[in-house]
């Protein structure tokens, strides 16, 4: 018998299609909401400039945003580099993407609206793959296949970095830590909270809409992908980057 994760799925979580499907109907309905409000979250602002920070982006270099959203990392990243190419499930996100590149004159970001699941490039053509809170939308073994992918795109030092929700299902004590302060953050707001509590802890459990897995699960992803250096770097919250390099010494 083999053992299950304390953070593997309890419950059938449906298939590929079915999930991109329904990423595609929420994205397309919130798109313009997330675009207004991501950037008056100062933990979300956080993340994207750790994400940046242990990118370190640099000149001449060609960059993958997966899951772009409006822009938020890609258009940050965007005048530092030679190219990026922007991947987002929600063609509405991938016209605001479009609106505030042209609004901030900048030419060098290509949109494309596709699911990561679906996205082929050519090897290790790519110098840095981004990604930031959009993994735990995919089901696990989707965000296995995207950090293979993406460590397949990596030319020989290329570096891949996923920020994202990361916690389990109550397996340590981060976990633990995490999940009680989201209650009482809720509990707090009262009989709103609650419902929300209620919504949350539905698609947490049957991990509909969110699927995060811990920051060990992440570094276990990276690794098993021939990824080396592989730091997990907690920023805030439940929030943590991830950071490999692919390996520029042949594989035996
Ligand atoms: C929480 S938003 C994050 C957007 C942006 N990365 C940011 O930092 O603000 C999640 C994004 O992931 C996208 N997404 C979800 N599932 C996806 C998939 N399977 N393929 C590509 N994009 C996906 C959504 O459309 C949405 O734009």
């Amino acid at each position: 018998m083999t053992s299950r994760p304390n953070d593997t799925p309890a419950a059938p979580h449906g298939t590929a299609r079915v999930n991109i499907a329904r990423q595609r109907r929420f994205w397309d309905r919130n798109a313009s909401s997330w675009d207004h409000h991501a950037g008056d979250s100062p933990g979300l602002v956080k993340v994207v400039e750790r994400v940046v920070a242990e990118g370190a982006p640099a000149a001449g270099e060609r960059v993958v945003d997966l899951g772009c959203g409006s822009g938020q990392l890609a258009l940050r990243i965007a005048p530092v580099v030679a190219s990026v190419v922007a991947v987002d499930v929600s063609p509405a996100m991938i016209g605001l993407l479009e609106q505030n590149a042209r609004a901030a004159g900048i030419a060098n970001v290509e949109g494309r609206a596709v699911p990561i699941e679906h996205l082929d490039l050519e090897a290790e053509s790519v110098d840095l793959v981004v990604s930031n809170y959009v993994l735990h939308h995919l089901r696990d073994e989707d965000k296995a296949a995207a950090v293979r992918q993406a460590a397949g795109w990596l030319r020989p030092g290329g570096r891949l970095v996923v920020g994202d929700m990361m916690f389990g299902r109550g397996g340590d004590a981060r976990d633990r830590e995490i999940i009680a302060s989201k209650v009482l953050l809720m509990l707090r707001k009262g009989p709103g909270g609650w419902w929300r509590i209620a919504k949350n802890a539905g698609r947490f459990l049957f991990r509909v809409q969110e699927r995060p897995v811990s920051m060990d699960r992440w570094v276990e992803m990276f690794r098993s992908a021939g990824l080396v250096e592989v730091r997990a770097v907690p920023v805030v919250n439940e929030a943590a980057v991830v950071v490999g390099t692919k390996t520029t010494q042949a594989r035996r």
